[in-house]
């Protein structure tokens, strides 16, 4: 077990580098299984999904090798079998196997996947699209095994645009016969950066990035090589840090356009923050105004930086609601804030942050990913330390996260407990 030591106080000065978007890597790496030729992969964040994923794909037989930021992975030689439930569930994102080798091989078997723990968190609407694709699905005790005589392109309609649900398909689907057409489908800038490196490797796909994308099924997908775009949500949890503590902190290699939803809330709060074309500035200030923040699909507030959010929340001057319409799970970080001394009520969907208050610095518990998050920002605003348990959690999602901080100020630690 791990856990993290914050001392409190610091103020947070000087430039962290964005590392790769964690939800764009964790589909393009097994959608290079689609390719029949070498695939390259830039800009990989160093996160241990990232090396669940490649555990599966060691697993099937794949020759992956990794330098630095750079991996290549070659899966001309792999064996579609069973991937096993101890792996399967290390992570959300081993469901874009299912995805992947059913474009691929017609035929899939895996164990239900892994994940945080932040809602129900079904998968009915891949399947559902799997189905319209002409596959029989079978499943027992978690197990899901998907066959099809052949995949054949359909009209989807997705009853809530999901991430997941709208990758999972492309995958499939670019190795149909005929044309797939996905209505509602989620927007989100991960959904363009894997499109695009679909069709760099031969498929056709067009308007992802919009509600409505169109796939035209190819026999072969060929070599390519792809960048992985910034992590918009680890940008937004620095520039939250920012906000908390910064002296003009700069958080660079960002798509500014890609959190305008956090950066425009944080300007009605008063925020002092500069957005460059690939960096944003920010300082800490008094006085911030209570907000009102809806979480919904991109461009909407996202459901990621909600959780972050909240600690600066604290600090506003008087009421702030968040409301999160994702997940129905999404607010264990709650009890520990307040136990820091926030003063938040939690009704249903909703919760109400009364500020501003004082946080001071205990032991709490990171619960899943983005609740360790906002644990590390209430540590660095916090009087006195504040010990985080559980920060596997956080290292899932966050790259040399101590590293970044220490560079700007910060005093936190990693240990192995
Ligand atoms: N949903 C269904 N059925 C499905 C799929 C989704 O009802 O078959 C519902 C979900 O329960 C949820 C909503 O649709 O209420 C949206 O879920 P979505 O499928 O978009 O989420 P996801 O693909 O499981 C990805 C990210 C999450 C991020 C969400 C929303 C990955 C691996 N995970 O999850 O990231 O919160 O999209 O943007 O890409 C995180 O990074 O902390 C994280 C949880």
């Amino acid at each position: 077990m791990k856990q993290i030591t914050i001392e409190g106080g610091h103020i947070l000065s000087g430039e962290i580098k964005i590392s790769g978007a964690k939800n764009s890597a964790v589909a393009l790496v097994p959608a290079s299984l689609l390719s029949d030729e070498i695939i390259t992969i830039d800009n990989i964040p160093n996160i241990s999904d990232i090396d669940a994923l490649n555990e599966i794909l060691s697993y099937l037989g794949a020759k992956v090798t990794r330098n630095n930021e750079t991996m290549t992975i070659d899966s001309s030689n792999i064996i579609n079998k069973k991937i096993p439930e101890n792996i399967s569930k290390k992570l959300r994102a081993s469901y874009y196997f299912m995805g992947a080798l059913l474009g691929k091989y017609k035929h899939v078997e895996m164990y239900f996947p892994g994940g945080c723990s932040i809602g129900a968190r079904p998968i009915n609407l891949h399947l559902k699209a799997f189905a319209l694709l002409g596959a029989k699905i079978e499943e027992k005790d978690n197990l899901f095994i998907i066959d099809a005589q052949e995949l054949k392109g359909n009209h989807i309609y997705f009853d809530v645009p999901s991430v997941g649900a709208t990758i999972n398909v492309l995958l499939a689907a670019c190795k149909a016969e005929g044309i797939t057409i996905l209505e509602n489908a989620a927007k989100e800038p991960e959904i363009v950066n894997v499109a695009t490196f679909l069709n760099n490797m031969g498929a056709k796909i067009t308007g992802a990035g919009t509600s409505t994308i169109k796939i035209k099924g190819v026999k072969k997908l060929g070599k390519c090589f792809m960048e992985v775009i910034p992590d918009r949500i680890e940008a937004g949890t620095y520039v939250i840090a920012g906000a908390l503590m910064g002296n003009n902190l700069t958080i660079k290699n960002v798509i500014p356009e890609h959190i305008e939803s956090l950066t425009l809330k944080l300007k009605e709060m008063g925020c002092p923050i500069k957005i460059g074309e690939d960096y944003i500035t920010i300082s800490a200030c008094s006085n911030l105004k209570p907000i009102s923040v809806k979480t919904q699909g991109y461009p909407g507030f996202p459901t990621d930086l909600q959780q972050p959010l909240t600690t600066l929340l604290v600090t506003a001057n008087g009421r702030s609601t968040l409301e999160e319409n994702i997940y129905e799970n999404r607010f264990q970080n709650v009890p520990y804030l307040n136990k820091m001394g926030a003063d938040i009520e939690i009704d249903k969907r909703k919760i109400y942050i009364n500020g501003p208050k004082e946080l001071n610095g205990t032991l709490v518990k990171a619960t899943d990913l983005r609740a360790g998050a906002c644990l590390v920002l209430a540590g660095l605003k916090a009087n006195g330390k504040t010990t985080i348990t559980e920060v596997e959690h956080v290292l899932r999602g966050y790259e040399n996260i101590i590293a970044k901080l220490t560079n700007v100020g910060a005093k936190i630690t990693l240990e192995e407990i």
